[in-house]
């Protein structure tokens, strides 16, 4: 069943029912001012820090769902009737007909009742640190109508941690100001003197409120507000309590006539020294803000503003574009995978439906890996990011695992020690450097810990990535996986004997011997880029060395690492295998199998094939490939958190689907076309639209985990937007299906497709130029490319060597 449809032409997804499963969101804002919002309405913005810049309120785990929003409510004054029109906050008063669109960094939501239309455009303009609602009012009517609109939000009182726990003090804290019917929210301007949200209007107001009771009714909900019931509102200033914004304005309109009004929620920010604003004044310096609003209430500057908003997008996707068989690739790989890679370059993991803002900062290995889904998209910003995130590293190579995104430091309360870290950084860079060439960026001096005076060349991080992993193996020559690797929940060192005893997560938990073929597969991977980046800089040597630590690593995966059939996973602090034929659970795992293959491990003795048999075999379902099997089925302490999942969720067996992609390069790798594509549609959100009723998360973007075979809700989906899911399907399906793929010396063509596809085509820009790039399949054909013509020129493989800047290329390749 679905709820909604694509309109592809405007690269929307169009919610034709309000109830959906789930909130089904949106992301507003692409640069420091941020929102979410759900196909109801509901939501919240913040301005870079969705913890400590939190402008308004939303409640996670309440019910009903989804609470806190960009309401507004429409009121006929004539009878008093009201609603609102994005269905929520007034989900009894039934909508004659609801439209909600989700589109690039916007959001339109339309409805009627009652012969009255109102639809309302939220989006964030760029350069502004403010978002505007749109709406327009039209009458359908044949007679005229009184209408009154109520606008609506709840400030939050900045740090959202805070505004959710301190009520003791929170509820005395609360200042308003309300100028010119602008109302501005001034709480923690005594105390810091430099920020406040405001909340305007385009019409000139009946009235306003700023105090939540004065405007709700006391014991009310959002859903029949007093102040929209009786049509008035009573101009109440909050003092302390909980202070909310909302605007009062009365229309009356012909029939069929149309009226636009605008509201804007916007942040701002004063110097400290501002010479207006000595210290001791109590009242707001709104100098620099009251241009920014005037402006941005006018019709045209907000026409203006959403067509910016659209062309940005158009240039942003316009760098890669495929047209192939299968729609549902096309329409995720032009849009929709890429917008996601771009919203989880902003969000890191902090503000989704399921990360709350106040959680985690950025993490070290996740940063990294979603580099490579929007490093071709926004180069410049992918450099500045490695330079953030290897300015974290700690001298001995070793990584904090998060860093807090305001201060770019490491985070101490995590500390270090998941032992796959600093492995990421190496793949980080060299996507950045295949795609862009760019190798001035591995000079660029870059301090241990933000320590100044420490820095050495990125290059030199590099190296320290790479020797940690060397200066930490275990007793069977593979790497110590430390607190866990890629999978967090597998803490083999991470517990206590003493029973009754708390997990001990402190720097005695990385102390054990436990070791992981997962790192291994890694280490491969990232000693082999290394090497390539080495014989870039021409330091043969060092080149030679890391291509032989590679070939060791890989002969401690074949020695101590294969089960038989399959890659193992570890082994314990007791020295005992997991994820092998001798466990009872957990016998076969997903991550060594794609990690070590993508390191290129057993390609050559057929290990490789084995194991991906081994996986289609034991770990596939219609759903997604499940993390392990069978799933444990009690807790067991030392494994830690991964056997504190109910089996078929998260790591215990779930699909967890950031792990899925690897399988699919894997396959493509082998040159199993078939498999590769079949496992990228059973993954891909948009060929899963039809049951959205079991997959209940939004059909346009993946969601980190699918309940597994053994989970009771198989199919279901959870924590969508915000994974690593979103680049690693996207470098899967483009660079290794498609196959068309960066590399150090130029653009490689190695498609490895399903047996049914003719051909495809692609448009991509590389290092400044563009290549129009064409794939056939002769007749009958199933391997490899075997002709590239560039501008009719055949090549030597199938590398595209880099053209000049400004230059358009065409690329004929022939699988034959
Ligand atoms: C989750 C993991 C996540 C970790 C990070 C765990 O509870 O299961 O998926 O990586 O928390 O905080
Ligand atoms: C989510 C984390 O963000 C990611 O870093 C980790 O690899 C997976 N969970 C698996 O545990």
């Amino acid at each position: 069943m679905r709820y909604g449809h694509f309109d592809d032409d405007q690269r929307e997804y169009v919610i034709g029912q309000p109830d959906t499963p789930l909130p089904w969101i949106n992301y507003l804002g692409t640069d420091a001012y941020f929102g979410i919002v759900s196909n109801t309405g509901g939501g919240y913005s913040f301005y870079r820090d969705a913890r400590l810049r939190r402008l308004t309120r939303y409640r996670y785990n309440n019910a009903p769902l989804d609470v806190g929003g960009r309401y507004v409510y429409v009121r006929d004054d004539a009878t008093g009737d009201y609603w609102s029109p994005s269905w929520q906050p007034t989900p009894e008063r039934e909508l004659d007909d609801y439209e909600c669109r989700h589109g690039l960094s916007y959001t339109r939501i339309a409805s009627a009742r009652g012969g009255i239309r109102a639809e309302t455009l939220y989006f964030a303009p760029l350069g502004e640190t403010l978002e505007v609602w749109r709406v327009r009012v039209t009458n359908d009517r044949d007679s005229a109508a009184e209408l009154s609109l109520f606008s609506s939000i709840e400030f939050c009182l900045w740090d959202a941690q805070d505004d959710a726990t301190n009520y003791q003090r929170n509820f005395s804290t609360g200042q308003v100001e309300v100028v010119d019917g602008v109302i501005y929210h001034k709480t923690e301007y005594r105390e810091r003197r430099d920020h406040f949200a405001y909340f305007a209007c385009s019409e000139p107001l009946a009235g306003f409120d700023t105090q939540r009771e004065a405007f709700l009714g006391a014991y009310r909900g959002w859903d029949r507000p007093a102040a929209v019931e009786r049509g008035a509102a009573s101009d109440s200033i909050a003092h302390g309590w909980q202070p909310i914004g909302s605007h009062h304005v009365r229309l009356t309109l012909a029939p069929g006539e149309t009226r636009e009004v605008n509201f804007l929620l916007g942040y701002a920010e004063n110097p400290r020294d501002d010479k207006f604003d000595p210290p001791g004044s109590q009242t707001l310096n709104k100098t620099r803000v009251r241009p920014v609003i005037e402006r941005w209430l006018r019709p045209e500057t907000v026409e203006k503003g959403y067509a910016d908003l659209r062309a940005y997008w158009d240039a942003l996707l316009g760098g890669l574009r495929v047209r192939t068989p299968d729609q549902d690739t096309d329409r995720m790989v032009n849009v929709w995978n890429a917008y996601q890679c771009l919203v989880t370059f902003n969000m890191s993991r902090s503000a989704s439906g399921y990360e709350s803002g106040i959680g985690r900062g950025m993490g070290f290995r996740d940063s990294n890996q979603d580099l490579l889904g929007f490093v071709h998209m926004v180069p410049e910003r992918a450099r500045e990011r490695i330079l953030d995130i290897a300015a974290t590293q700690k001298p001995t190579g070793g990584a904090y695992h998060q860093y807090q995104p305001l201060t770019k430091r490491g985070n101490n309360d995590i500390g270090e020690g998941f032992n796959d870290d600093p492995l990421w950084l190496i793949l980080g860079v060299a996507a950045y450097l295949k795609e862009t060439g760019d190798l001035a960026l591995l000079d660029v001096p870059v301090p241990f810990d933000n320590e100044p005076g420490s820095e050495v060349p990125l290059y030199e991080h590099l190296r320290r990535s790479l020797r940690y992993t060397l200066e930490r193996l275990g007793p069977h020559g593979l790497p110590l996986i430390g607190r866990a690797d890629w999978n967090d929940c597998l803490n083999l060192n991470c517990f206590s004997d003493t029973p009754g005893e708390p997990f001990q997560t402190t720097e005695n938990a990385s102390g054990g011997v436990a070791e992981s073929v997962f790192i291994a597969g890694q280490f491969v991977l990232a000693a082999k880029e290394l090497a390539g980046i080495a014989r870039l800089l021409e330091r043969d040597g060092e080149e030679v060395f890391y291509r032989a630590a590679a070939e060791k690593m890989a002969g401690s995966i074949a020695e101590h690492g294969w089960d038989g059939a399959w890659f193992r996973r570890a082994y314990d602090f007791y020295g005992n295998v997991i994820g092998s034929g001798e466990n009872d659970e957990g016998q076969i795992f997903i991550e060594p199998q794609g990690m070590c293959i993508l390191g290129g491990v057993g390609i050559e003795d057929g290990l490789a094939q084995r194991a991906l048999d081994s996986v289609a075999e034991r770990l596939a379902t219609p759903h997604g490939i499940v993390l392990q099997q069978p799933a444990y089925s009690s807790y067991r302490i030392e494994l830690g958190e991964i056997s504190s999942y109910p089996p078929g969720y998260k790591e215990n067996a779930g699909i967890f689907c950031h792990t899925n992609p690897w399988i699919m390069i894997a396959e493509a790798i082998v040159g199993n076309g078939d498999r590769a594509f079949d496992y990228y549609r059973r993954l891909n959100p948009s060929a899963r639209e039809e049951i959205s009723e079991v997959h209940r998360c939004e059909p346009y973007v993946y969601a980190q985990m699918i309940a597994g075979k053994d989970a009771p809700t198989h199919g279901e989906a959870k924590n969508s937007w915000l994974s690593g899911t979103a680049a690693w399907n996207f470098v899967a399906i483009t660079q290794w299906i498609l196959g068309v793929r960066p590399d150090f010396d130029g653009l490689r063509i190695d498609p490895v497709l399903p047996a049914d596809w003719p051909g495809f085509e692609v448009t991509r820009s590389f290092r400044g130029a563009t290549y129009e790039i064409t794939v056939r399949r002769a007749e009958g054909a199933t391997s490899r490319v075997t002709e590239v013509l560039v501008d009719g020129v055949p090549v030597p493989g199938n590398l595209v060597p880099a053209a000049a800047p400004g230059t358009t290329v065409r690329v004929e390749a022939v699988i034959g």
